[in-house]
């Protein structure tokens, strides 16, 4: 079964040919990320123009790379939401004219659904699987999630942050000292081989004894820390002094260790056969690592997808696409964008 995969909620226009939910035969993706960094985050306008521009030449190249033609294709998956509205209504459109000019079936995929398949993708590209129920920790830039997973496809959401996203955390922090943006791969980079117990940032706890996460708190504390210092914003990520290293070395340690403190003790209350950790924050090196800690102390494996499944692409949309395919899931031509998409 051949899917194409569209994607286009943020700030990456992606497509991908993925066959049988797990062979990806392309995968292309045109970031915006070097257009919205002088603004230091994302502009919803600019960012829909691009797409705009890059949506044939995207798709286009997904084709020629897997070597097909669209008669070929079995189905068309897009990302129906969550995500910017006008962002999601330039891929829902493009895939709405390729399935209903060639004749195919047009699925429509929750942008979370898509990284959680994103392990399912690369353990099944290895010949492995993953054992379910699996407990899923989806953290991107708008998600900060606990998910439980009795079979591929279907979700019992288990916790989620109330306030920020970790990796809006991280990219707000890196903005506050001027380090541009995405803020998670220059934090992870300059955090290497730096003092992470410079600063003992602390993250609130939530007492209700649910596994939600809060992190708006720890961006304040920075702040203060910050100012209480005189730290300044430094002219370019290469030119920065130790203190700033040690500060965002402190604060990636207290965010990892937050993240995966809940997803422990979900996971020693649910009693899941396996652990996933998906989203664009999954690609952080203290994360990987310690998580892979964590499941070792907890005698489950753990799946985390390779770094370029784990940020925003197609080939995890194409894969969640087939899933929902075989579950009977199919859109109309009405199909619309749905900015605030619940998953489930
Ligand atoms: O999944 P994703 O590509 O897009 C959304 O669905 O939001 O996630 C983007 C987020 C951004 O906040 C970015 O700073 C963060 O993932 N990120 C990282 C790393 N790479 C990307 N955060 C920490 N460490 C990284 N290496
Ligand atoms: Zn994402």
């Amino acid at each position: 079964m051949i899917v194409l995969g569209i994607e286009t909620s943020c700030d990456e226009t992606a497509a991908a040919v993925v066959v049988d939910g797990h062979d990806v035969r392309s995968n292309v993706i045109a970031s915006q990320v070097d257009l919205h960094a002088r603004f230091g985050g994302v502009v919803p306008e600019l960012a829909s123009r691009y797409h705009l521009e890059n949506i044939c030449p995207v798709i286009s190249k997904a084709m020629s790379d897997a070597g097909l033609a669209y008669p070929e294709l079995d189905a068309v998956a897009v990302t129906q939401g969550p995500g910017l509205i006008g962002s999601l209504l330039v891929g829902v459109q493009a895939a709405k004219a390729i399935a209903f000019v060639h004749g195919k079936p047009l699925i429509p995929v929750h942008h979370i659904a898509g990284h959680v398949q994103a392990p399912f993708l690369s353990a099944a590209a290895a010949g492995g699987s993953i054992p379910l129920p699996a407990l899923a920790l989806v953290v991107s830039g708008g998600h900060t999630h606990l998910y439980e997973v009795p079979e591929e496809g279907s979700y019992r959401l288990v916790g989620r942050t109330r306030d920020d996203a970790a990796g809006e955390a991280f990219d707000k922090v890196a903005k506050l000292m001027g380090l541009g943006y995405p803020g998670g791969p220059v934090i992870d980079r300059l955090s290497q081989g730096a003092d992470d117990h410079a600063i003992e940032f602390t993250i609130a706890r939530i007492k209700d004894g649910s596994s939600d996460y809060s992190f708006s708190g720890i961006k304040t504390a920075v702040l203060l820390h910050v100012r209480r210092h005189g730290i300044q914003p430094v002219a370019s990520p290469d030119d920065a002094p130790q203190e700033v290293r040690d500060l965002v070395a402190s604060f990636e340690r207290a965010v990892v260790t937050a993240l995966l403190r809940r997803f422990k003790a979900a996971a020693q209350e649910l009693s899941p056969r396996s652990l996933i950790v998906t989203g664009g924050v999954a690609a952080n090196t203290r994360l990987r690592r310690e998580a892979a800690r964590t499941a070792e102390s907890l005698g489950l494996p753990i799946f985390i997808p390779p770094i370029a499944l784990s940020t925003d692409n197609a080939a995890m949309i194409g894969a969640a696409g087939f899933v929902g395919f075989r579950m009977g899931r199919r859109a109309g031509w009405d199909l619309n964008a749905s900015p605030q998409l619940p998953l489930g």
